[in-house]
């Protein structure tokens, strides 16, 4: 059975069709990507299937379970986690501190343990210590842990929102754009990071405009265009379909 089943999806915002009847579904441990011009619907989509959007009609099950409707925090919980297209760090924290903000302790740590310093609060803390440090180190980043995260450049501290994502040891990763703004290093770590996390049972849904990162590592792909699901199949399909390249070429 699939993991993430995504079916007639549509939303509307006042006059425009963003995303219209999109179906699509994904497997377990399969990268999968979503491509399409700028304004296709691509990030409205992950909007809808990570809670942030209520859908105008259609349905999404993940893990055999209904979670249209459902907000965000609730279908993170259940094992969803993503990223935005703009990070959003907290640029006068540490690397570290960042990453712990995503970790599930994060919701456990009641105000009354942390005000009483109970040693629950400090289990706690030290345990989300170690899964940050644990997953800083599979980024290669453990050597930045204690830095102030604005002071990384640009692309490391893309990896260091995938860091923070990761701390919440998702099932399912949704990557919007991940490798904007990264060199080409950062390009070739980003994709070696994603065949890794694949390896261990991880499941990746990633949106982006670099059309070589995703031929050379999406296993499936569908392509958005103007809301429409134009295309779906293996990459050497997707990069012979008249339809998109048409779309594409349309863009420019
Ligand atoms: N919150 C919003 N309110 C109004 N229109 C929106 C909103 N979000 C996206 N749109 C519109 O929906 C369409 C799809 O946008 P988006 O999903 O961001 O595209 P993509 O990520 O593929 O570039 C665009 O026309 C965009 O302007
Ligand atoms: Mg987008």
């Amino acid at each position: 059975m699939a993991l993430l089943v995504v079916s007639n999806l549509t939303k509307n915002f006042d006059g425009i069709t963003a995303v219209s009847k999109v179906s699509f579904s994904v497997a377990q441990s399969e990268i999968f990507a979503i491509i399409g011009p700028n304004g296709a619907g691509k990030t409205t989509t992950f909007n809808l299937v990570s809670g942030v959007l209520a859908p105008d009609c259609g349905e999404i099950f993940f893990r055999g379970e209904r979670i249209s409707g459902l907000k965000p925090h609730e279908i993170a919980l259940r094992g969803m986690v993503r990223t935005f297209q703009t990070i959003s760090l907290f640029d006068t924290m540490t690397v570290l501190d960042n990453v712990k903000v995503g970790c599930h302790g994060q919701a456990r740590t009641h105000i009354f343990s942390a005000a009483f310093r109970t040693r629950a609060f400090f289990e706690e803390e030290v345990r989300m210590t170690r899964t940050a440090l644990e997953t800083l180190r599979l980024l290669g980043l453990e050597r930045r842990a204690h830095e102030m995260v604005g002071n990384l450049p640009f692309g490391q501290q893309r990896l260091v929102d995938i860091a923070r994502a990761l701390a919440g040891e998702p099932v399912l990763l949704l990557l919007d754009e991940p490798a904007a703004g990264m060199n080409a290093r950062e390009r070739s770590e980003l994709m070696a990071i994603i065949r890794t996390l694949k390896q261990r049972g991880m499941t990746i849904v990633l949106i982006e405009h670099d059309m070589d990162l995703i031929m050379e590592i999406a296993e499936r792909i569908i392509v958005l265009d103007h809301g429409e699901k134009i295309a779906e199949g293996k990459p050497e399909e997707i990069q012979r379909n008249p339809d998109v390249i048409a779309a594409y070429l349309g863009e420019a």
